[in-house]
């Protein structure tokens, strides 16, 4: 028997949440396959390298940033169910003015740009809250939230509901089908972490690394795209850090696009999250492009860390 398509999933287990997150759900895997449809073009699309923009960060947008963000910014602002979208290549929210929108949608629409040139996995991260009068909201009233990875095989992870299902997209139905149900965390133990800004991180953060290098209990894994290494550890098990340095006060990574979604959906699946001394769902932004520091993983590896007292930030 054919396994269940996304679609069919939401409309079986999702039930409760009603047409508006079945169609949320539509346009994130349309918009998957526009994005699959370039990805594996790499080098011959007109979508290639560096826009010559920044975006709010400072950071250079490559070409396939500002095309995604359009291409998913406008989608949700066409659909019924969407009242406003944040996105980390915007600089401010946008309302949709549809007047049905239930819901707010936070994305990353490129995760790992300085992947894309090199062909390695990139992905998309996604936070859908009910809708609000800000986008500002703690990570604790998410509804749902996922990624897409665009790597070998095209996947589709979501958290709702206290569980986490995983789809790959099949070439031959041109869906995406379940693959992995009810996921839970794994139990190894790779560390993820950008070591190259060793003599950045503050002595807490060193002593931690030392202790769990020479335990001999660990492989270090990094791909440098947050969704790639979050999908390892969702899977395999481990700790992913991207932690507050001298130079970097709130460490790299934006509260709103990144570091609550993927929060919620390790939670969901039995893992943990610490922002240095606070739980990152707690958190309350109080600007758009917010950064803050982040731990993710396994709970006793998380438990770990924090025993640690790493830096948590402003
Ligand atoms: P983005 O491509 O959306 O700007 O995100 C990049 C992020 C994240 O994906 C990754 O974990 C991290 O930046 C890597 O940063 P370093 O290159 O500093 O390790
Ligand atoms: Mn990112
Ligand atoms: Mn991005």
């Amino acid at each position: 028997m054919a396994r269940i398509t996304l679609h069919e999933f939401v409309s079986a287990h999702n039930a409760e949440l009603g047409q508006p997150f079945a169609e949320v759900m539509d346009v994130l895997e349309s918009f998957a396959k526009t994005i699959q449809a370039k990805v594996q073009r790499n080098g011959l699309i007109e979508e290639s390298g560096d826009s010559g923009g920044t975006n709010v960060y400072g950071e250079n947008v490559q070409k396939l940033d500002a095309f995604a963000d359009g291409a998913l910014t406008n989608a949700l602002l066409a659909c019924p169910a969407i009242h406003a979208v944040g996105s980390e290549e915007l600089e401010t929210p946008k309302l949709s003015g549809n007047g049905t929108g239930i819901y707010t949608l936070t994305h990353d629409p490129v995760d790992g740009s300085s992947n894309i040139d090199t062909n390695l996995p990139i992905g998309t991260i996604f936070g859908l809250y009910p809708k609000a009068d800000s986008v500002l909201q703690k990570g604790n009233t998410l509804v749902a939230s996922g990624y897409i990875l665009y790597g070998p095989s095209m996947l589709l992870f979501y958290a709702v509901n206290g569980t986490v299902n995983g789809f790959t997209f099949d070439p031959d139905r041109e869906t995406f089908v379940l693959s992995y149900e009810n996921v839970r965390i794994g139990e190894k133990k790779y560390y993820a972490i950008n070591e190259g800004n060793w003599e950045l991180f503050f002595e807490e953060e060193q002593k931690y690394l030392t202790t769990i290098k020479t335990s001999g209990d660990f492989t270090a894994r990094y791909v440098g795209s947050m969704v790639g290494d979050i999908h390892r550890t969702l899977l395999k098990g481990g700790i992913f850090i991207y932690p507050a340095d001298k130079k970097h006060e709130s460490g790299k990574l934006r509260l709103l696009y990144e570091v609550a979604p993927l929060s919620f959906l390790i939670i969901q699946a039995g893992g943990d999250a610490t922002s240095g001394v606070i739980n990152p769902l707690e958190l309350t932004p109080v600007k758009h492009d917010q950064r803050v520091p982040i731990a993710m993983g396994t709970k006793v590896l998380v438990e770990q860390y924090r025993s640690f007292s790493p830096k948590g930030g402003k």
